[in-house]
C-alpha cells in the first residue's frame, strides 16, 4: 500500500489582490503498487510507487506526488463502514482513560464495522469482539485483514448471553441497549478493570447507568468529546464552519470490589 499526496498549490493573482488555488492538495490511496496508478493529474508508473518515502514522483501530466507508506491510521480512515463506528476523538479518551496498553484484554460490542475492535487491536495483547448481525461479519473480517491484526478473536454472539472472558481490563459496550449486558460485562471485568458504555442518547445512557449502579459497578464520569477544527491561514484564524458535532456519551465506569 502506498500515499501519494499532490500538493496544495497557490499563486497570488493582482487582479484579484489575493492567492487562488491551482492545484487542490489530495491524497490517493494506492492498494495495488505492481500496476501503474491513474489519477485526475495523470498516471504515475508502477515503478514510480515503489520509490522510498518522501520521494517526489512525476504522472504522465508532469504532475508532483509524494510517495509514502501509509501508517495504521491513513489504512483505518479509509476501512469499509457499514453501522456507525466510534470514531478517532472517542477512541482516543476510551483509551487515555482506561489506560490500555500492550498488556491488556479487551472485549467489545457490538463489532459493527469492527472500527473500535481494529484500533484498540493496535495497542493492547488481545481483543474479542461480539457482533449479532451476520451481514456484517465479513465486512468486520476483511477490515481486520486490511491492518493486518493477529491478535482479534471475532465471536458471532449476543453478548447479552453471557462473555466468556474473564478477569479482561476493558468492556466497551457500543449497541442499542447496553444495559443488558452490564451483567455480564461485569462479571467479565478484573477487580480494577473498565466498563464503558458508547450511548449516542442521553435516555440510554440513564438506563445504562441503572444497570451499573444495579451491578455493583462504580460510575466514574459522563463525557461527550468535542472536535473543533479550526481554519488557520494568512487570511483567517478562525473555528471551521464544519465541525464534527455529537456522537455520544461516553460513560466510564470500574469494577472496584
Ligand atoms: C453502532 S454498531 C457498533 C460499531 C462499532 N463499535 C465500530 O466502531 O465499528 C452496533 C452493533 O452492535 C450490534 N449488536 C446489537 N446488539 C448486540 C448484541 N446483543 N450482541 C452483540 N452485538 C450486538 C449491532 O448488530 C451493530 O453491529
Amino acid at each position: 500500500m502506498k500515499l501519494l499526496i499532490q500538493r496544495e498549490k497557490k499563486q497570488y493573482v493582482p487582479d484579484l489582490d489575493r492567492e487562488v488555488t491551482i492545484v487542490e492538495g489530495k491524497e490517493y490511496f494506492v492498494t495495488d503498487t505492481s500496476k501503474d496508478f491513474s489519477t485526475m493529474h495523470g498516471t504515475i508508473k508502477a515503478k514510480d510507487l515503489k520509490a522510498k518515502d518522501g520521494t517526489i514522483v512525476k504522472s504522465n501530466q508532469d504532475k508532483e506526488f509524494i510517495v509514502l507508506t501509509p501508517c495504521f491510521s491513513d489504512i483505518f480512515r479509509r476501512l469499509k463502514r457499514m453501522p456507525q463506528s466510534i470514531i478517532p476523538k472517542d477512541i482516543g479518551a476510551i483509551i487515555a482513560e482506561t489506560g490500555i496498553d500492550g498488556e491488556s484484554v479487551c472485549v467489545d460490542a457490538g463489532a459493527g464495522s469492527g472500527a473500535f475492535a481494529c484500533f484498540i487491536a493496535h495497542i493492547v495483547k488481545k481483543v474479542v469482539s461480539y457482533e449479532i448481525n451476520d451481514k456484517y461479519l465479513e465486512n468486520i473480517k476483511a477490515n481486520i485483514e486490511t491492518l493486518g491484526l493477529k491478535n482479534i478473536t471475532l465471536k458471532h454472539q449476543d453478548v447479552t448471553q453471557g462473555i466468556a472472558e474473564k478477569n479482561v481490563d476493558l468492556v466497551t459496550l457500543d449497541l442499542p441497549e447496553p444495559w443488558h449486558a452490564v451483567p455480564t460485562a461485569a462479571n467479565a471485568i478484573k477487580i480494577g478493570g473498565y466498563l464503558v458504555g458508547y450511548c449516542p442518547h442521553v435516555s440510554q445512557a440513564q438506563k445504562f447507568l441503572d444497570a451499573v449502579k444495579k451491578a455493583g459497578l462504580q460510575p466514574i464520569k459522563t463525557v461527550e468529546v468535542i472536535e473543533r477544527p479550526w481554519v488557520i491561514d494568512e487570511h483567517r484564524t478562525r473555528p471551521d464552519n464544519i465541525s464534527i458535532g455529537h456522537t455520544a456519551f461516553l460513560i466510564f465506569t470500574r469494577k472496584y470490589t
